[in-house]
């Protein structure tokens, strides 16, 4: 299952992944939510313990099988995702694949009724989880993904900066063929150092190696 060269590699290490979407309920029955499969995230969390990691997988709603010697913690909202990770920053490394709510709602009692005028929801933001971790880090490796569908680079390298993170996995998700619901993924990683690095499209399970293995020689440069 594990390649032989990864083997143990990550022994001792504890590594917190989120994955997954966020849903920001507006009733009992309605909620704001995003195309996040959670596929990238498990995919991580599974790939890191294989390879010996002492994984905590923070997750949003998704229909997929939890991998098997993890720590899961189970979420729903934005706020419950800050809570979660906040109180664990404990960790080597932070990985924060899930696709955070931007803006919540307050939530209305019941189900709505439909009146003959329009309807309008005010949004609040949420907390940057990322930027919120980044602030306050010590010695934990932190990982940020981004989504973009243009200027990819520029964006990326914004995130980096804002947040303080250690590097910005940035996917392109204005080409369908990759990124959110599909198995395959291309991203580019950009590093603290300047420095970036290209992994070509490949199935999210390997592609998570490939994650893992570039965020340890960052460690052992820095
Ligand atoms: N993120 C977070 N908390 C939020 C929003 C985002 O921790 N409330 C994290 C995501 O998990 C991801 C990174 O920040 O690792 C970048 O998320 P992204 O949505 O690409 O960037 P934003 O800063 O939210 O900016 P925008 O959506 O406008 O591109
Ligand atoms: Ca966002």
């Amino acid at each position: 299952q594990v390649a032989k060269q990864y083997q143990n590699d990550l022994k001792g290490k504890k590594i917190l992944v989120t994955a997954g979407p966020t849903i920001e309920r507006i009733d009992a029955v309605r909620y704001l939510t995003n195309n996040s499969s959670g596929r990238m995230g498990y995919a991580i969390a599974e790939a890191a313990q294989l390879r010996g990691a002492d994984v905590t997988l923070v997750s949003g709603p998704v229909q997929l099988e939890v991998p098997n010697n993890v720590r899961f913690i189970q979420v729903e909202s934005a706020a419950e995702m800050f809570d979660a990770v906040t109180k664990r920053m404990d960790q080597d490394i932070i990985i924060k694949a899930a696709a955070v709510a931007d803006y919540t709602t307050e939530r209305q009692h019941g189900k709505i009724k439909k009146k003959d005028e329009d309807l309008t929801l005010t949004l609040q933001r949420t907390q940057d989880i990322l930027k919120y971790l980044g602030e306050r880090k010590t010695t934990q490796y932190l990982a940020g993904f981004a989504a973009e569908t243009e200027q990819v680079e520029m964006y990326a390298r914004g995130k980096l900066a804002k947040k303080n993170a250690d590097v910005i996995i940035a996917n392109n998700v204005g080409d369908s063929s990759i990124g959110f619901k599909s198995d395959q993924n291309a991203v580019e990683m950009f590093f603290r150092n300047g420095m970036s690095r290209k992994i070509g499209k490949m199935p999210k399970r390997e592609m998570a190696h490939e994650i893992l293995t570039a965020i340890k020689q960052d460690i052992h440069v820095r």
